[in-house]
């Protein structure tokens, strides 16, 4: 099958360009937030549609009727991509908004707002096998080539979206210039599951009683949201997602790099997450 191979180049940074155009990316970086915005902000493959459930099912106080019946790119589209616009101007209740930019490219837009902002993070082991599985299923990225030939080039930053660090580093290092801002990573998560959920539901003032808390939970686990056709990705068509080379609710674990990575390979990576995260203090959880 033809891979849809287009890749809009802005600011240095690469974004696959059938979702992407200089207008979305020039409406993104000029976006109005509101104060009653929540922005869901990750690298790729950080736990992002996890966060997307997480916050449907909190401000539903656990009820599934709009995580099951709404596609999570309607109900928190990303705002880089060209249907934002579109999604926000329909919309009603507060609104939900998902971005992968880095820091710099919102920096502005964010200053004065109160938008609540959660950034999601994870190992960027995991996050590499992920996103390597995901460039084999998505016909609108490249072609990845070898594992090895992908971990080169995720640890040049020459993906889209680029560099795992200057996302990371951009994001945390100002954590003081955003008004509300939780930071949560996806490791956390997968080890408290109700104590994550309860986390978000305070950030975004909306405290859930502890049966709303068990629903929210129920609803959001791994299993469950694998059999969700609103969030597994299987409503998108093959020749865009090609769920016969791999889905996207993959494994759902921490650690899972360590079926992949040589000794070798990893070596690499803590080499260059040394010198990348210097000044960084976040500690990262690369195993359970
Ligand atoms: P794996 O490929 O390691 O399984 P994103 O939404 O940012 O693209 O991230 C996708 C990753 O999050 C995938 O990781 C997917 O399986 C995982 N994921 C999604 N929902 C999850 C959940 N409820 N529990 C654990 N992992 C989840």
């Amino acid at each position: 099958m033809a891979r849809l191979d287009v890749t809009e180049t802005f600011h240095n940074i690469m974004f696959p360009g059938h979702m992407h155009t200089k207008d979305s990316l020039n409406y993104a970086i000029n976006f109005q937030f509101q104060d009653t915005d929540t922005v869901i902000v990750t690298y790729p493959k950080s736990g992002t549609t996890w966060m997307q459930e997480i916050i449907t099912l909190v401000l539903g106080k656990g009820d599934p009727t709009i995580a099951q019946t709404q596609p999570n790119w309607a109900r928190a589209p990303w705002l880089e991509q060209y249907y934002c616009v579109d999604v926000l101007k329909a919309s009603t209740g507060p609104r939900i908004i998902t971005t992968h930019l880095p820091y710099h490219l919102l920096a502005e837009a964010l200053q004065d707002s109160k938008a609540k902002v959660i950034y999601v993070a994870r190992n960027l082991k995991d996050v590499l096998v992920s996103y390597y599985h995901f460039h084999k299923m998505a016909n609108f990225l490249p072609d990845p080539g070898t594992f090895s030939d992908f971990l080169n080039d995720f640890l040049k930053g020459a993906v889209h979206y680029g560099s795992w660090f200057d996302h990371v580093n951009g994001w945390t290092s100002h954590t003081k210039d955003i008004h509300n801002f939780l930071y949560i990573t996806y490791e956390e998560m997968c080890k408290d599951l109700h104590v994550s959920v309860q986390k978000v539901s305070r950030f975004l003032q909306c405290n859930l009683t502890e049966d709303e808390l068990m629903l929210a939970q129920k609803h959001c686990s791994f299993n469950s949201m694998k059999e969700n056709t609103m969030v597994n990705y299987t409503l998108i068509p093959q020749e865009i997602m090609d769920h016969s080379k791999g889905k996207f609710m993959r494994k759902g674990k921490v650690g899972d790099w360590k079926n992949t990575f040589t000794e070798e390979q990893s070596r690499l990576v803590d080499d260059v997450y040394s010198s990348q995260m210097t000044d960084s203090s976040l500690l990262f959880k690369w195993e359970c």
